[in-house]
C-alpha cells in the first residue's frame, strides 16, 4: 500500500521518535508498505515518521545502477556505534521537502546495528551514498532534518516554499 508521505513543515517531522519493542506483523507490514512508498516515489529512504508514525524504523535502498540487483532494506532502532573522521559531501534531497536539493556534509563511513525484519540483531559499515543515506534516515528519528544543517536563510526560504507548495495542494492544485 502507498503512503503519503508528510510535508515539511510537520510537527511530526520534529518528534523524536519511540523504540519499537517487538517486531510484530503490523510492524513489518508498515516497513513493507515504506519500502514500496520509497519506490514508487521514487526515493532512496523513507523513515516512518515521514508517514506519520513517529517510531524508529527507515528503510532503504541505495542500488544506483538499472540493471544492478535492489537491496531492499528494513532498519528497526537503528543505531550508529562508529563515524569516521573523514567526511563527505552530497547533494541531499527528501521525499517531504520534494524538489530542494542542498550539499551536506557527514562523516563518510558509518557503523550501524539495528534490528532486522525477523528482529535479528544485524550490523553493518556503510560508505558511500549508503553512509549518507543511513544517517539521514536516522537524523528523521531524531527530528532531524537535512536543511537543519543549512544556514538559517537558506532554511527559511525553504520552508516557506514548502508551505507555499502544501498551500496549493490542499486547494488541489
Ligand atoms: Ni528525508
Amino acid at each position: 500500500m502507498i503512503l503519503p508521505i508528510l510535508i515539511h513543515p510537520d510537527p511530526r517531522l520534529k518528534k523524536l521518535c519511540d523504540p519499537v519493542g517487538q517486531i510484530t506483523d503490523d510492524l513489518r507490514r508498515l516497513a513493507d508498505d515504506m519500502l514500496q512508498t520509497m519506490y514508487e516515489a521514487p526515493g532512496i529512504g523513507l523513515a516512518a515518521p515521514q508517514v506519520g508514525v513517529t517510531k524508529r524504523l527507515i528503510v532503504m535502498d541505495c542500488v544506483k545502477a538499472a540493471d544492478a540487483a535492489p537491496r531492499p532494506m528494513v532498519l528497526f532502532n537503528p543505531e550508529i556505534t562508529w563515524s569516521s573522521e573523514d567526511t563527505s559531501t552530497y547533494e541531499e534531497g527528501c521525499l517531504s521537502i520534494p524538489d530542494q536539493y542542498a550539499d551536506v556534509q557527514r562523516p563518510a563511513s558509518v557503523t550501524v546495528r539495528w534490528l532486522d525484519r525477523e528482529g535479528q540483531a544485524q550490523e553493518e559499515t556503510f560508505t558511500d551514498l549508503w553512509a549518507t543515506c543511513v544517517q539521514h534516515e536516522i537524523d528523521h528519528l531524531n527530528g532531524k532534518l537535512f536543511i537543519d544543517y543549512l544556514g538559517p536563510m537558506k532554511r527559511s526560504m525553504i520552508t516557506r516554499k514548502m508551505e507555499k507548495l502544501k498551500r496549493e495542494r490542499a486547494r488541489g492544485h
